[in-house]
């Protein structure tokens, strides 16, 4: 007797085949995939010959509570993950209060537990003076430092403070690069004031590519200093992709966004400040360099930075308007339309978005469709587009930026531990995540 049976489905194999089976599930796990399976079990679902894709783990997300939850929460944040397919998110520190303790990584924990129906892990804050509890604060997926400033109030942008972080301690690093020194003066040379509004496309001056590339130099830099595990979150140029492509020691990996590879500078004129993030769009002919940096390797996987904040708070005038996008519930569809068109391959998109993320921060038996693996999985519908509508956006901010483009490899059923969590557009109560688990972390 089995809890959950698939039938009929494609399942998406690590290396990209595809195999017509049955998949059984029994306890949170993949208890069997076999050509037919007629054993009894408590839910079986009809695939009609649906891909079946491992959950995605999506490494990089902000779901606002505590501090400001009228833009997300992390029951709304995780709700708008499952509806893409997102099966387990790592949630930056960035709240009111941040997460740079051992009480507040408790409190999350707790909290997370009661309303996530996704599985999650934590990142811990670094400040210039919580070092102790960066490596001893846990259960933590890694340490999240700001070196150039975003939204809250988190940033460590001296040498001596992010030398003494990076020295002491074993735990992965997970960097934003964008230089604070070089922000700051950028600002007050660009922003002046005006009776006139000033464009949001101001943004991607002020914090233009040499901003990020000084900052992923350094941070590079002092991973090999002292042989520190880095992780450099949303490379945004081809100027980074171009340094890591011949200064990419084994112990760095990083990361783009869908923004990075889908929007550049000519968004704002239609976007206007819901284009507005941290590290800012670029300019067209960055993304196919990002892109190449994927296929050959050089970036490993796929984060969304999904940044909730509300139109009302968007729409105020820039540089008032808080930078960030939402994105969780589209990352896939969005890659899965891509797949489609010949970008990317099915096995491409398993390594960037659910195996690859699994292997970084080392979160044990997630991210492939094996027996023995967990039962996190995702059944996609590949055949139909569907648009992107703000109305229909489960996070709590009611908006995308990919408002009114049609994409195919929606989500039918997200399953979480083997429960059906996201049945067809619903979401199904009672069926919550659990803590993720870290192989590397010290506790
Ligand atoms: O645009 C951004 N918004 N980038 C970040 O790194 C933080 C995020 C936020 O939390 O709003």
């Amino acid at each position: 007797m089995f809890d959950l049976v698939i039938k009929n489905t494609q399942i998406a194999r690590p290396d990209g085949s595809r195999t017509d089976a049955d998949l059984a599930c029994l306890n949170g796990s993949i208890e069997r995939i076999e050509g037919q399976i007629t054993a009894d079990a408590t839910e079986t679902i009809d695939a009609q010959g649906h891909l079946l894709l491992p959950g995605v783990i999506d490494p990089q997300v902000h779901f606002r509570e505590p501090g400001a939850t009228h833009k997300e929460d992390l029951g709304s944040g995780s709700r708008a993950a499952v509806r893409g397919g997102v099966t387990s998110f790592l949630e930056m520190p960035n709240c009111r209060p941040a997460t740079v303790d051992q009480i507040q990584m408790d409190w999350k924990l707790a909290r997370a537990a009661r309303t996530c129906v996704a599985n999650f892990g934590f990142f811990i804050g670094a400040t210039k003076d919580n070092l102790a509890a960066l490596n001893n604060v846990h259960p933590a997926c890694g340490i999240k430092i700001f070196m150039g400033s975003s939204t809250g109030d988190l940033l460590v942008d001296d040498h001596e403070s992010l030398d003494r972080i990076f020295s002491c301690g074993r735990r992965l690093i997970a960097v934003h690069a964008e230089d604070e020194e070089r922000i700051k003066q950028r600002t007050t040379e660009i922003i002046q004031p005006s009776d006139d509004p000033l464009p949001y496309s101001l943004h991607s001056e002020v914090r233009d590519p040499e901003t990020a590339l000084i900052a992923t130099c350094r941070a590079v830099e002092l991973s090999e200093k002292y042989g520190r595990r880095l992780h450099i979150l949303h490379l945004s140029t081809a100027s980074e992709v171009d340094y890591l492509r011949t200064n990419k020691p084994a112990q760095v990996s990083c990361e783009v966004i869908p923004n990075h590879l889908f929007l550049n500078t000519t968004d704002y004129q239609r976007l206007g400040s819901r284009a507005q993030m941290n590290p800012p769009i670029r300019d067209p002919g960055n993304a196919s360099l990002l892109w190449q940096g994927l296929h050959d390797g050089v970036i490993d996987i796929i984060a969304t930075d999904h940044a909730p904040h509300t139109l009302e708070e968007k729409s105020k005038p820039y540089p008032d308007s808080p930078a960030g996008m939402p994105g969780v519930e589209t990352s896939l569809p969005l890659m899965l339309t891509h797949m489609k068109a010949g970008k990317c391959t099915l096995a491409e998109i398993q390594t960037w978005m659910s195996d690859g993320p699994a292997r970084i921060y080392g979160i044990p038996n997630k991210g492939r469709i094996e027996e023995g693996f967990d039962a996190d999985l995702v059944l996609v519908d590949l055949d139909h587009s569907h648009e992107v509508r703000d109305e229909e956006v489960f996070s709590r901010a009611g908006w995308s930026p990919y408002s009114g483009l049609q994409l195919s490899g929606w989500p039918l059923y997200t399953m979480v531990g083997g429960r059906v969590v996201f049945d067809n557009g619903r979401i199904r109560p009672g069926v919550f995540g659990s803590a993720l688990s870290f192989i590397d972390d010290d506790a």
